[in-house]
């Protein structure tokens, strides 16, 4: 079976998507290790919980960004992982990190990528005011929220929309769409052929999603 490792930083909900998939069977995958690089996050204590392994690398512990991140390579590289899934991994990751994981290092980013990277993404998608919001699974490159697309899921955005309610929206789309990116590449469907994505999975035309919904 193929193996992954997940790196968190705080609650760690796709972490648990991951998990509950691989309970319900859907999800064929070893999850050797849960690695974070702060001793709080609530998502190491779920994990435990669940029995698998947890390790925590303090990153102020570290000079500097490329020492922590050869440190947290070391940790990853003993469970030789196929796959490294960024679960709100709250680092920016050095260039060497990125390259050593070219084609095996995913995340989740709660956007519709390439419109807004970095942080406070549903303020700024409230704020640009636009109605079609969402997120975004994507192999990692060394330029920070912009690596070649795998899966994306677009909500509404109401206009009685805070952050607090979009951000939970397009939550429920993340726990949908990381447990199939991973089970796509696990299963052998999904690669990074040249920057590009190669996904042998049935791609049809689908439903528009038109927001507001007219009529
Ligand atoms: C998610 O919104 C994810 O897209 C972003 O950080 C958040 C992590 O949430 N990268 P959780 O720790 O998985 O609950």
């Amino acid at each position: 079976m193929k193996k992954i490792v997940i790196l968190i930083s705080g609650r760690g909900s796709n972490m648990e998507a991951l998990i509950a998939a691989r309970d319900a069977g859907t999800l064929p995958v070893e999850i050797a290790a849960v690695i974070s690089n702060r001793p709080e996050a609530e998502g190491l204590e779920t994990a435990a919980r669940a029995s698998i392994t947890t390790h925590f690398i303090n990153h102020k512990a570290f000079a500097g960004r490329e020492a922590f991140d050869v440190r947290l390579a070391e940790c990853i590289d003993q469970f030789a992982p196929d796959l490294v899934v960024l679960a709100g991994f709250m680092r920016i990751l050095s260039e060497g990190f990125v390259r050593h994981y070219e084609g095996r290092l995913i995340n989740i980013h709660p956007s519709l990528l390439p419109s807004f990277p970095g942080l406070h993404t549903h303020q700024r998608a409230l704020e640009e005011g636009v109605r079609i919001h969402g997120c975004t699974v994507h192999f990692v490159t060394p330029t920070l929220d912009h690596g070649p697309v795998i899966i994306q899921a677009a909500v509404p955005v109401l206009d009685s929309d805070d952050e607090a309610s979009l951000a939970a929206r397009v939550l429920r789309q993340e726990h949908l769409i990381y447990p199939q990116a991973v089970r796509w590449f696990v299963e052998g469907k999904l690669s990074l052929d040249n920057g590009r994505v190669r996904l042998a999975a049935e791609q049809t035309d689908g439903a528009a999603l038109i927001a507001p919904a007219m009529y």
